[in-house]
């Protein structure tokens, strides 16, 4: 979808992390429709991250799959140095993977495992793409409404979700001498695979069946809905283009008012 909220995507080069599917692939495809030369995606999953190549190449950009998890630091560093030295130049990067795993709060096994691809996985992407990003460029960020409020047997993704907006704001000052802007966006309940997962295992938790958890969902949300992907990729464009030049260190919720406000 293009927008005219996305203004100055022409001829720039993206990196999406967790692009196969859901709010990845979504923010890959709005890259591309808005003007994106070059979109890199990476993500675990081999097959759907070369099928989100291909839809991002049917919208008329270049597309490079990265397949790779990023809890592997030196696959990822092999494999993203690789992938950015042939893009030549690096615009954009979106640090979207990530994982919701419920733990217990002495589970430290899912804890280290949660910390690890979700908070130091946008590190660890940021960290190997610093040296490629040109000045002016943009880094967003996908946090979640858990990056400010707690969930039950949440501690590890609530904690990796606060963590990330920590990490935005201090980074945001990093590199606000090369002009770089760094923002996070906070979705609440997205259509995306990881729902239907939460949900489905909510109903089995409360022994309840799914249809029944994602009515009460949609009925807890000020606008009784859930949030489309493509809402939450059009934030993400927005905060990447040339009109979002001003906007740094800062997270924004989308959310259908399920916080409020606060
Ligand atoms: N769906 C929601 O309701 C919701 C709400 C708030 C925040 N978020 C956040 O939005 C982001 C995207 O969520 P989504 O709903 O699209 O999830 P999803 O599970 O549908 O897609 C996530 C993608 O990330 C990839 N991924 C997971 N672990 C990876 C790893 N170790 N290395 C590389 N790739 C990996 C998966 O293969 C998948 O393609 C996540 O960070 C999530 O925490 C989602």
């Amino acid at each position: 979808m293009t927008s005219p909220l996305v203004a100055g995507l022409t001829g720039k080069t993206a990196l999406v992390t967790g692009a196969a599917r859901g709010i990845g692939l979504e923010t890959a495809l709005m890259l591309a429709e808005n003007g994106a030369k070059h979109v890199i995606l990476l993500d675990l999953d081999p097959a759907g991250v070369q099928r989100a190549a291909g839809a991002v190449r049917d919208r008329g950009a270049a597309a490079t799959a990265v397949a790779v998890d990023l809890a592997d630091r030196t696959e990822l560093r092999v494999a993203l140095s690789a992938s950015l030295r042939d893009a030549g130049s690096l615009d954009i990067v979106v640090n979207n993977a990530g994982i919701c795993d419920e733990n217990a709060p002495d589970d430290l096994d899912t804890w280290l495992h949660v910390m690890d691809v979700n908070l130091t996985g946008a590190f660890a992407v940021t960290a190997c793409c610093l040296g490629r990003i040109g000045d002016g460029g943009r880094i967003v960020n996908v946090s979640s409404v858990l990056g400010k409020l707690g969930n039950l047997r949440n501690t590890a993704y609530s904690a990796s979700k606060h963590g990330l907006l920590g990490y935005t704001k201090s980074l945001a000052l990093d590199l606000a001498p090369r002009r770089i802007t760094v923002n996070a966006v906070l979705p609440g309940r997205v259509d995306t695979p990881m729902m239907s997962r939460e949900l489905g295992v909510l109903a089995s938790r409360i022994g309840s069946d799914v249809e029944r958890v994602v009515r009460n969902a949609r009925r807890e949300v000020p606008l009784r809905r859930l949030i489309e992907p493509a809402e939450v990729a059009g934030l993400i464009a927005f905060l990447a283009s040339d009109n979002a030049a001003a906007i740094t260190g800062q997270s924004f919720t989308i959310d259908a008012g399920f916080t409020r406000g606060a």
